[in-house]
């Protein structure tokens, strides 16, 4: 299903006290603000647990960066599916270009968190997008084709409703560069288009991510197929976050 989503993928910042403050003085906030879009954040792992203590679920929804696909077992430094769902996580991160680049996550891999988060009962945001060379070489929809077709290679119909997809062009994050609406619309309504054909079915979120901020969310959500944006920077500062929030574009004109 389409649902309009501002998720702040805080990455490596704010220690659980840190982010503790963050919620508590971002919901004092968010009482106030009326929007149709929900709002989820994605704390580091340690402080997931302190954030889901103080967390108002129905003001924002709770997520993490990164989970592995075995259940359990000797794998030291990684935390499974289940134990994020206790925790009280509905979404996961799969396939951020930063764990792509630095960690050599792979598409096969991508592939098995993917489905192991839909075991799991929680919803997989799959991260794809391409480098500055690849959309200078002409090759940006051929690469992100193939990262959806290898990434969603165990998904079917069914399971497909039930994932979030995040276009974020590699060149566009942290650099303050972020992509014009018209390409951001153009990449969504080509995922769609890829998703009918791999599925047969296209209607569901679509985030834009890359350099998002106050000045250009509301452009940036006025397009047909981008439903909301998974933002990194701006998301761990209480003003930015909070101005995206109120800048997005709500329908209407
Ligand atoms: P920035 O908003 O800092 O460019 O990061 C985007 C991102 O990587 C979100 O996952």
């Amino acid at each position: 299903m389409r649902e309009k989503i501002i998720a702040g993928n805080w990455k490596m910042y704010m220690n659980h006290v840190e982010a503790v403050k963050f919620i508590n003085d971002l919901q004092k906030e968010l009482k106030r603000v009326e929007t149709a879009y929900e709002i989820a954040v994605f704390p580091p792992f340690t402080s997931l647990f302190a954030v889901s203590q103080v967390l108002d679920k129905d003001l924002i929804k709770l997520g993490a960066q990164n989970t592995f696909y075995e259940k359990e077992g000797a794998y030291t430094g990684e935390v499974s599916v289940s134990m994020l769902k206790a925790i009280g996580c509905d979404y996961v991160i799969v396939g951020h270009s930063e764990r792509r680049k630095y960690f050599y996550e792979d598409d096969a891999m991508i592939a098995l968190k993917i489905k192991a988060s839909l075991e799991g009962g929680i919803t997989p945001i799959l991260c794809v997008g391409e480098t500055l060379e690849e959309r200078e070489k002409g090759k940006a929809k051929e690469v992100v084709k193939q990262q959806m077709e290898e990434d969603l290679r165990y998904l079917s119909k069914e399971d497909i409703r039930r994932i979030v997809i995040a276009y974020e062009p590699v060149w566009a994050i942290g650099t303050g560069k972020n992509a014009t609406p018209e390409e951001a619309q153009e990449m969504h309504e080509f995922v769609r288009e890829t998703l009918n054909c791999q599925f047969g079915f296209s209607e569901i979120t679509i985030l834009y991510g890359g350099s998002v901020k106050p000045e250009n969310i509301g452009e940036l959500t006025r397009m047909k197929d981008v439903d909301g944006a998974l933002v990194g920077g701006a998301s761990i500062k209480l003003d930015s976050f909070l101005g995206i929030i109120k800048n997005v574009y709500q329908g209407g004109d």
